[in-house]
């Protein structure tokens, strides 16, 4: 790692600020603000715990929904400060305001090994903004800069960026470091066979994750409805089905750089179909889909099919690295669900690594009941997609190098 780490401060007896990204999954239930997924709360409880046993005073930071720089009542972190109390077993002190004398005296009155919660920082416009005067307002408020808010990571603001200007140190938490390590440095040179799985709506989200697996995968298995693009490129039928109709030389252009970089570059062979996509739908299996088939008229793809399944699991099989990032069907409805639960299946028979690149197929796996049995699932979404790609993420730019 080229940046510091948590083991690299001094924390005792420190004032340690830590960007967290606690924006979880919410509903109500009878007026309350219930937690449905409890994940990134849980996997930034070993940096939590590690200051707490270290004598730091732990002072946290997050973001919560998108209250546009202004307090929005049910986007306070207030419910998260009580969840996270039950969770480490230690009370978590909350204070309603982000900085001023509110937070100052609150934290003046810690002890070593206490929590204390800061309410949501997107409740002022400096966040987003990535304001000096609010990124140095937060910085007043501890002596050491922790950033352990992997999800947040591909964002330049106050909490993420800004502040390790004010501080004397900055460093990465643990659940950033395992991330890096798993979506950068297990991907430089991923054990092969490497397979990757694409799923999603849109070609145009994955662009630049495609272009840059290119050069490391040996197979990518396209699912979702971004096959329909890639299919429509080829002029097969798609019916109704969703299609990015102003992608098609996108989807020509990266069909091309797969045969120049000979990777096997897999698109669905057969699908379910449906007239409607609603809750109680049903599907039918279409022949093969290509050359000639197609998808019926007025019909439209929203699963892969059987001999899909099989011949993604049979890629699957051989692989000694896998990667899946995007469901391949609209797995929300349970009728279009069997083609992503199927790769979840399959991961979770795979001896491979495998790693599960954020969004909307951590949630199938969580869904199939099939989460531990995963190398590592990312907290992050855009995020997740973004370091995959190579970019450099500005919430790790701007932390204190190694020397
Ligand atoms: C996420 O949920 O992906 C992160 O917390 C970032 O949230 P944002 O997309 O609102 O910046």
């Amino acid at each position: 790692m080229t940046k510091l780490t948590l083991r690299d401060l001094e924390v005792r007896g420190q004032r340690v600020l830590v960007r967290v990204d606690f924006n979880v999954s919410t509903e109500e239930r009878d007026g309350h603000l219930a937690i449905t997924d409890d994940t990134r709360i849980r996997e930034s409880l070993p940096t939590i715990n590690y200051l707490r046993e270290n004598g730091a005073k732990t002072i946290l930071m997050a973001h919560f929904g998108r209250p546009k720089g202004k307090p929005v009542e049910k986007y306070s972190l207030r419910p998260v400060a009580d969840y996270l109390h039950t969770l480490i077993n230690h009370p978590v002190a909350f204070s309603h305001e982000t900085i001023g004398k509110i937070p100052e005296e609150i934290i003046d009155h810690m002890k070593e090994g206490d929590v204390t919660l800061l309410e949501n920082v997107r409740f002022h416009p400096g966040e987003e903004a990535n304001d000096p005067v609010f990124a140095e307002a937060l910085a007043k408020l501890g002596d050491l800069y922790v950033n352990d808010a992997f999800g947040a990571a591909h964002r330049a603001h106050a909490s993420t960026a800004g502040i390790t200007k004010f501080v004397k140190q900055s460093a990465m938490g643990f659940l950033m470091e395992k991330e890096i390590q798993y979506l950068s440095h297990e991907l430089t040179k991923p054990a092969k066979p490497f397979v990757v799985i694409l799923g999603g709506s849109k070609v145009s989200d994955k662009i630049g994750v495609i272009k840059a697996l290119m050069e490391k995968a040996d197979s990518i298995l396209i699912g979702g409805a971004m096959a329909n693009t890639f299919w429509k490129a080829q002029g097969v039928r798609i019916g109704s089905s969703r299609v990015e109709a102003d992608k098609l030389d996108l989807a020509r252009e990266i069909l091309e750089l797969a045969k120049e970089k000979k990777v096997r570059f897999l698109l669905p062979v057969d699908a379910l179909e449906a007239q409607k996509i609603e809750p109680g739908a049903t599907a039918r299996n279409t022949s093969r889909v290509m050359p000639e088939h197609g998808i019926t008229d007025g019909w439209q793809a929203v699963d892969i099919g059987h001999a899909t399944i099989s011949l993604y699991e049979d890629e699957i099989a051989k692989a000694k690295t896998i990667l899946w990032n995007g469901p391949v069907g609209i797995f929300e409805i349970p009728a279009f669900a069997t083609g992503t639960i199927a790769i979840a299946e399959a991961l979770a028979r795979s001896k491979a690594t495998t790693i599960i690149g954020g969004g909307d197929s951590v949630t199938a796996v969580k869904q199939a009941g099939l989460a531990d049995k995963m190398t590592f699932i990312s907290t992050g979404g855009g995020a997740s997609l973004e370091l995959i790609e190579g970019k450099e993420l500005p919430g790790i730019a701007a932390l204190s190098g190694r020397p």
